[in-house]
């Protein structure tokens, strides 16, 4: 059996990017290997966070894991700061990170967009991801696109530290990747990724979005003039993200939506995307709506937080051992 990891981070319009990308794959995942889905607060903390939002946002991330269809029975479902290891470790991974390779990662040269100074955590951030990942002797990290270079940070990490002892302290992870949802771009602007934090909320759908939002969103997605549904990245990269999304959620080939929809114009295609859109997120917002405030969830991230700290001092005591820590 393989050892699963992924983390979502709480910050609110958790959206069909986040679940096309990852959510998705967690419960695909669940069934047959051991896996552990995380919350990552501490690394919302990167940015200033309002704390009553803070809990609100950990506790619906945590609801909508469940809603779409993760079982506690099955998957570890915890909060991050709820389990020390991740800070502890963090700091042990930090001490065997360059700034260089650090300052190389494109988040951190985005969000720090070149300013002398930024916060520090945007620069470790990656770091304490390594962590999160190494803690658990994770084989695989089901993730979207933008997260692959954090997953190349962590094997590089766990491989220098395993040379460098020489033995297997760290299992080196492989990040796994949908082939549809894998990079969902922002609905009114194809070129940019699509973002919790995007100014215009029509640039998302969020998974609890209403279906008028849903469907005022993907009406008014920007397309081009050529007006044929046909894939292509470079000419088309509004119609192949709306292609790439009825794929994800309709479990359809692209190359047989193509057919589907060959002589159509633009409208009858969006038209039917919502409806797709509508139908597989109407179970999650009913299920969130049942979870949100039960015992239920309370109790998964109870039981979680428990199974998580097992596995991480276990893994702590190995890696303060390997370093020479404590006494
Ligand atoms: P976060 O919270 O930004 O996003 C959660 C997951 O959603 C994926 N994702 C997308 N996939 C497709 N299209 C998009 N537009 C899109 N936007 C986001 C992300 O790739 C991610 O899988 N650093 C991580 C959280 C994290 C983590 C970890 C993940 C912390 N520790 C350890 C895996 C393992 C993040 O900020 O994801």
């Amino acid at each position: 059996m393989k050892r699963v990891f992924s983390g979502v981070q709480p910050t609110g319009n958790i959206h069909i990017g986040n679940y096309l990308g990852a959510l998705k794959q967690f419960v695909e995942l669940q069934d047959e290997n051991e896996c552990i889905y995380c919350i990552v607060d501490m690394h919302s903390i990167t940015l200033p966070q309002e704390p009553k939002e803070l809990k609100k946002h950990i506790l619906d991330v945590a609801a909508l894991y469940m809603a779409v269809g993760l079982d506690p029975k099955k998957s570890t479902i915890f909060v991050q700061s709820q389990v020390p290891g991740h800070a502890q470790l963090s700091w042990v991974l930090t001490c065997s990170s360059y700034t260089g390779e650090l300052s190389r990662m494109t988040q951190f040269k985005d969000k720090s967009k070149g300013k002398e100074s930024a916060p520090a955590g945007i620069f470790t951030y990656p770091v304490l991801m390594a962590a999160d990942i190494l803690l658990y002797d994770t084989d695989i990290v089901p993730v979207g696109n933008d997260q692959k270079q954090h997953i190349e940070l962590c094997r590089d990490l766990a491989i220098r530290i395993n040379n460098r002892f020489d033995k297997k302290v760290f299992v080196v992870p492989d990040g796994r990747f949908m082939k549809s949802g894998a990079r969902i771009m922002a609905l009114d602007d194809p070129s940019a990724k699509m973002s919790k934090s995007a100014p215009n909320p029509k640039s998302r759908i969020s998974l609890l979005d209403e279906p008028g939002a849903i469907k005022k969103a993907i009406m008014s997605a920007t397309t081009d003039s050529e007006g044929t549904i046909r894939f292509d990245l470079e000419e088309k990269p509004g119609i192949s993200n709306l292609l790439n999304i009825y794929s994800a959620f309709s479990g359809l080939a692209v190359e047989d939506i193509e057919k589907k929809y060959e002589g159509c114009g633009y409208g009858a295609f969006k038209k039917d995307l919502v409806e797709v859109t509508v139908d597989a997120l109407a179970p999650i917002r009913e299920r969130f709506g049942e979870i949100r405030n039960s015992k239920e969830l309370t109790d998964a991230l109870k039981d979680g937080a428990e199974k998580a700290n097992a596995i991480s001092e276990k893994t702590m005591q190995r890696v303060y051992k390997t370093f020479g820590l404590g006494i």
